[in-house]
């Protein structure tokens, strides 16, 4: 079994079943050190997510807006933007494997282990989906992930955007969407979501974690200052920072982030 040509049709699956039972046979096989390398192959640029042949995929500003966490509705468009995002947290971390080739096994260790955990998120999710009698696609989906990852193709902006922004977004958000369902914990799907969603937010601190250290290593590579990261983000994401609302610092001190980082991110002191 060959890295890329296997990486490529595991990102290219047509449907999570495929793609997951891909990605557990190439992992086991990556783990036994039964995998080979070929860098020299092409690399595909993905016009198309994996996803939009069973989502229908339409643009943010239409997503309708959830309803209210105390309605089963409001619980089963939560999970569907979970899964959604966890989905796409599989292809963009496989991504980076395919993509960014000279890194080195560490690179490859790294994200295929997140590629594990976000596997290991999206089954989790879509099995509460189920309990529901809803499926992952049976809602509409943006296209925001699968877009950062068409925008950023270096080391160093992929770096910045995934890991360092949208996963490190997620560390201040589920927090606050945990604190929203708390109350309403006496309720046993409730519950379920509370304990899912409190794995993905501890293990999500790791993938932010190797993010800055693969960003920091290619501000090295570029012979750049980390500082660029704010100019990185200002381009894709303008007016993100400084945010007038509190972060999760505690995540992102473990996560990487600097004291000074924190400062400009967000007005709120940690
Ligand atoms: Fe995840
Ligand atoms: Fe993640």
């Amino acid at each position: 079994m060959e890295l890329y040509t296997t990486l490529e049709s595991i990102l290219a699956a047509p449907s999570s079943t495929e793609k997951i039972e891909l990605f557990k046979h190439f992992y086991t096989a990556y783990l036994r050190g039964d995998v080979t390398q070929e860098n020299s192959s092409s690399i595909r640029v993905f016009t198309h997510s994996s996803y939009h042949n069973f989502c229908t995929v339409i643009d943010p500003k239409e997503i309708v807006k959830r309803q209210k966490l105390g309605g089963v509705r409001g619980q089963i468009q939560l999970l569907h933007s979970i899964a959604h995002i966890e989905y796409s947290a599989i292809d963009l971390a496989l991504d980076a494997v395919y993509r960014f080739r000279d890194v080195g096994d560490e690179f490859n260790d790294d994200w295929l282990k997140v590629a594990e955990d976000e596997v290991r998120h999206f089954l989790m999710i879509e099995a509460l989906l189920k309990e529901f009698g809803s499926f992952y696609g049976e809602y509409s989906v943006h296209n925001g992930l699968f877009e950062a990852s068409l925008n950023t193709m270096s080391l160093l902006e992929r770096m910045a955007v995934v890991p360092r922004y949208l996963e490190a977004n997620g560390l201040d958000a589920t927090p606050l969407i945990i604190s929203k369902l708390e109350p309403l914990k006496t309720n046993p799907m409730v519950g379920k979501i509370i304990q899912a969603l409190q794995v993905i937010l501890d293990e999500e601190i790791d993938h932010v974690y190797r993010g800055d250290r693969w960003f920091r290593v290619a501000c090295e590579r570029e012979n750049i200052h980390p500082d660029v990261y704010f100019e990185i983000i200002e381009r894709h994401y303008p007016q993100s920072f400084p945010r007038k609302v509190g972060i999760n610092c505690e995540a992102r001190v473990s996560a990487g982030f600097s004291a000074d980082e924190l400062k400009r991110i967000s007005l709120v002191l940690c």
